[in-house]
């Protein structure tokens, strides 16, 4: 393992792989690193689909403006022209790549419908868009000879020349750049070097930071952990999006109920059988995300019950069945028949709306080191993300990232030839990998309890308290002891935990998916949470 590339990827989800290809396309060297199995992703599991324009009745503006009222103020409108714009050629070249959306009786795409959208314009493979996007991606990036695929392969951190300097390998006199990666080989516990002129994160959001999630296990924020650490700015991470729907499961467990369940008529209601949306929001249980989310967490907190029910049993099952197969087999697995049965859900952590900062070609601040997909923080989303806004992103910014990059190595840094090797703690005391489980559970529970959907000073000053105490145990088990997945998460998730507390802290009003007690109203003037090591 290790090697000298032109570019390093770190993750395979929608982002990563169409980086990836676009960018073997110009003929540089690209090595994709990847934690586990290159299909575990949070690509993987989205069931919604693509918000994109492709339909007679709708227009960009239309999208551009749904996009606008979700994100409360927050968004970039400039940064939402451009990506709603360039939607339709990304995902045009998704058909190319021989990904078949779902279509209608005549031949025309079948168009969801999704919170806070005006249109029908979600296009989607059933409730498993995610799952056929990764797929034909993987097919293609598999196929490329310049692409090298280093599976179970753990990114600790990026090696940059500050760094270099400041261990004494090198005195450059240049300014900062990404010149590698370190990376652990998860199975024989080895780190290797990568040497690379360009790193794209591309390495997914957070929701591990929470106990309850949507999330695959592998979402513990390294991507965002390891630019804060080489002193990238950070914004927005106050904005955690709760997904409002996720199937209850007492074993904690929690499995998407996809939006678009909303959008084909399914009705929340709550202990006593009744609905409540109407009296919340005119758009009901098609109001956005933070919205819908809030008012189940107040209907929850009033009843005492742990979930509330969704009802879509007045469609037809053989309809649920064709356009919800893997929402409908869950449950039936769970011994729900969602065409008879009402579906217990409650919220759970889902996206992350903030990340890395980075303009609309995926450039950070530091040379060298780029970003895209949910990773980064664009000004797409705001203070809340538009459902399906999300894979729209990733295309777009992965192709312009690939163009940026381009242009980046065509000036042709150079990579320091004796790249110092990676040292490792000495210790490795079974009995005190405790602290790692006993730490990781703590983080989430105070996360959940105290970072949750709706806050307080108070609260979000309890979790701050114990996040230091975590961090200061932590950071000396790293320097002491041989690294470990577990332990690289558990790092990784700590300071992505207090990058949400301290944005939190700062933003002293209530907006988009960030709401505290203390601050109900929103700020005249714009409050701006960005964070830098
Ligand atoms: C969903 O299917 O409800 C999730 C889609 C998204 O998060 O964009």
């Amino acid at each position: 393992m290790g090697g000298v590339f032109d570019i390093i990827v770190i993750g395979s989800g929608i982002a990563g792989l169409s980086f990836a290809l676009r960018s073997a396309g110009y003929g540089h060297r690209v090595a994709i690193v990847t934690k586990k199995h290159q299909a575990e992703s949070n690509t993987n599991y989205a069931q919604g689909g693509i918000a994109v324009v492709t339909s007679k009745s709708d227009d960009f503006e239309l999208h551009v403006g749904d996009t606008l009222i979700s994100g409360d103020g927050l968004c970039d409108e400039g940064v939402v022209k451009q990506i709603v714009e360039e939607g339709p050629a990304r995902v045009k070249e998704l058909i190319q790549l021989g990904l078949e959306f779902t279509r209608i009786d005549e031949g025309a795409y079948s168009l969801g419908k999704e919170g806070g959208h005006s249109k029908r314009r979600i296009l989607h493979v059933a409730d498993m868009t995610g799952k056929a996007i990764e797929t034909a991606l993987l097919n293609a990036v598999n196929r490329h000879p310049l692409i090298t695929t280093y599976e179970h392969s753990f990114a600790i951190d990026l090696i940059t020349l500050q760094k270099l300097e400041r261990a004494g390998h090198m005195r450059s006199g240049e300014g900062n750049r990404v010149v590698g990666l370190y990376v652990l080989d998860v199975f024989s516990g080895k780190v290797a070097t990568f040497s690379a002129q360009a790193v794209m994160l591309s390495s997914g959001g957070a929701g591990h930071v929470y106990p309850f999630t949507t999330n695959p296990p592998i979402a513990t924020g390294d991507g965002i952990a390891m630019a804060y650490r080489a002193g990238v700015p950070i914004r927005n991470m106050e904005f955690i999006q709760f997904h409002p729907t996720t199937l209850y499961s007492p074993s904690g467990k929690r499995f998407l109920i996809s939006e678009a369940v909303r959008g084909e008529g399914a009705m929340l209601r709550n202990r006593d059988g009744e609905r409540f949306m109407e009296a919340c929001d005119a758009r009901a249980e098609l109001a956005p995300r933070d919205v819908v989310a809030r008012a189940i967490d107040a209907e929850m907190k009033k009843s005492g019950s742990p979930h509330l029910w969704l009802d879509i049993s007045h469609q037809p099952r053989a309809f649920l069945k064709e356009r919800f197969p893997s929402i409908f087999q869950t449950c039936l697995g769970e011994g729900l028949d969602i065409s008879k049965d009402w579906i217990p859900v409650v919220p759970a952590a889902h996206y992350l709306c903030g990340g890395v900062v980075t303009n609309l070609r995926a450039e950070t601040s530091l040379a060298g080191l780029y970003a895209c997909g949910e990773v980064a923080c664009t000004g797409l989303h705001g203070a809340n993300r538009l459902a399906s806004n999300s894979l729209l992103e990733a295309l777009v910014m992965a192709y312009n990232g690939a163009d940026s990059v381009h242009g980046y190595l065509a000036k042709g840094s150079e990579i320091p030839d004796n790249m110092p090797g990676w040292i490792d703690g000495e210790m490795s005391d079974p009995d005190e990998r405790v602290v790692l489980t006993h730490n990781w559970e703590e983080l989430r529970r105070a996360m959940w309890d105290y970072v949750g959907i709706v806050r307080t000073t108070k609260r979000l000053k309890r979790a701050m308290k114990r996040i230091e105490n975590l961090s200061a145990e932590i950071n000396e088990y790293y320097w002491n002891f041989k690294v470990e997945p577990l332990l690289l998460e558990l790092r990784n998730m700590i300071v992505v935990g207090e990058l949400i507390v301290r944005c939190a802290l700062k933003r002293k009003e209530s907006r988009g998916l960030h709401y505290t007690l203390d601050y109900p109203g929103k700020a005249e003037k714009g409050l701006d949470t960005t964070l830098t090591l």
